[in-house]
Formats: structure tokens, C-alpha cells, sequence
């Protein structure tokens, strides 16, 4: 069964949420607690473009994951840097569609010129802390009991992976050097 990987489209929105609601309903892996409406969903795909994508994985006329590469911050000094998401359908997990759409979306940050990408993984998460060792992410912290669901306080691991050799100011094509007075 050949599985494609492609932008996502207002028209996945639909199996887009229902694999993430999935997650939030009965896994600690996101720190949304209430299932997202299409509405809602509509808005968080509106923030993404060709910098920030939204990728799905297709199998059989079916959307079987996706992945997305977020604003790190809305302040702009964060621009080169973003946050990864993938949720692959409870059923379909284990057949190597994570490894293949999250490979495709870093290819996909790279080429928009992304500087750097940041994974936030629960502890726990043992398939996604393998996953992102294999494809480079280092372990760069973590946010001790950052979060609580389903009663249980939770860690959360930081992880980052470089896509980009280190930006210079494109204006003056240098590291800015701060002036002090005096
Ligand atoms: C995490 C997730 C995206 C991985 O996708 P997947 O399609 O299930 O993973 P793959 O089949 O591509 O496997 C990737 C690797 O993880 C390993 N893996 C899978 N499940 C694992 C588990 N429970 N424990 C340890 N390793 C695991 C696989 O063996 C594979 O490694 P390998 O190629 O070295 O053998 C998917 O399981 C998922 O959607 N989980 C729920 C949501 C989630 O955690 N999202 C990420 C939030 S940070």
C-alpha cells in the first residue's frame, strides 16, 4: 500500500482533527486536555504557510498522519526557529509513517530556510523520544512537571535539531555587536 506524503489541504482538516482529538483524549502526548473543533483546527492551519507546513500522510485514499512545523514564538526575533508536531493514527502506529512523515517535514523546514526546530515530548513518550534520537534531535533540557493531565504531573523533554548553518543579520551581514556607553 503506497503511502504518499503531501501539503496538507483545508479538505484533510477534517481527518486532521480527528487523529489529533484522538491524542488529546486519551494519551498525555499533547497538554490539550478538551477535543478541538474544525472551527478551531480551522484557525491553528490558518497560521501555517510554505515557512510553517503542514504535511499529511496518505495511504489508500485515507489520512493516516500529519505533521507540522509551528511558530516557536509570535516574537519576531524567533523567526528562523520552529516547533514540531506529528500525530499518526492510533491504528496506523508502528508501521514506520512516523519516521517517514517526520523526516519530510525537517526536509521540508530546511528547504523554507529554518534555522532550527524544537520538539516538546512528555515524558513517557518513548516512541517519540526514539524517533527524534534516530533523526538527530539532541536533548537540549527539561521542563520539570510542566504539566498535569489525567491526574499525573508531567516532565516535559526539550529537543532540538539545527536544519541550517547559523544566520548572519541579513542587513549587515554580521553578528551584531552590542555598544556599551562610556
Ligand atoms: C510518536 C508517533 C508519531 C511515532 O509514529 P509511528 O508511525 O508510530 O512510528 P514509526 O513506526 O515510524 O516508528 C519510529 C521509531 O520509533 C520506534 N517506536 C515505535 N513505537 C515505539 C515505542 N512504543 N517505544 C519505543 N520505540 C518505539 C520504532 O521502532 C521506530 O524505530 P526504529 O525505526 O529504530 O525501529 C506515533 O506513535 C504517534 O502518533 N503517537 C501519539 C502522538 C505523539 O506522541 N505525537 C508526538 C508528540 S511529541
Amino acid at each position: 500500500m503506497k503511502l504518499t506524503i503531501r501539503p496538507a489541504t483545508l479538505d484533510d482538516l477534517r481527518a486532521v482533527t480527528d487523529i489529533y482529538n484522538q491524542a488529546v483524549l486519551h494519551t498525555n502526548t499533547t497538554f490539550d486536555i478538551g477535543p478541538k473543533t474544525l472551527k478551531q483546527r480551522k484557525t491553528w492551519f490558518s497560521r501555517h504557510d510554505s515557512r510553517h507546513p503542514v504535511l499529511v500522510a496518505q495511504r489508500d485514499n485515507r489520512i493516516v498522519g500529519w505533521a507540522s512545523l509551528s511558530p516557536w514564538s509570535e516574537l519576531p526575533a524567533y523567526d528562523d526557529t520552529a516547533e514540531i508536531s506529528m500525530y499518526i493514527r492510533e491504528d496506523c502506529r508502528g508501521q514506520g509513517i512516523g519516521r517517514e512523515l517526520t523526516g519530510a517535514i525537517l526536509k521540508a523546514g530546511k528547504e523554507a530556510g529554518l534555522h532550527t526546530v524544537i520538539s516538546c515530548i512528555t515524558e513517557g513518550n518513548a516512541a517519540s523520544l526514539h524517533l527524534g534520537k534516530e533523526l538527530g534531535f539532541r536533548r537540549i533540557g527539561v521542563i520539570k512537571e510542566a504539566g498535569r493531565k489525567f491526574g499525573k504531573v508531567l516532565d516535559v523533554y526539550l529537543n532540538q535539531i539545527m536544519l541550517n548553518p547559523r544566520l548572519t543579520d541579513p542587513v549587515q551581514g554580521q553578528k551584531t555587536v552590542l555598544k556599551t556607553r562610556g
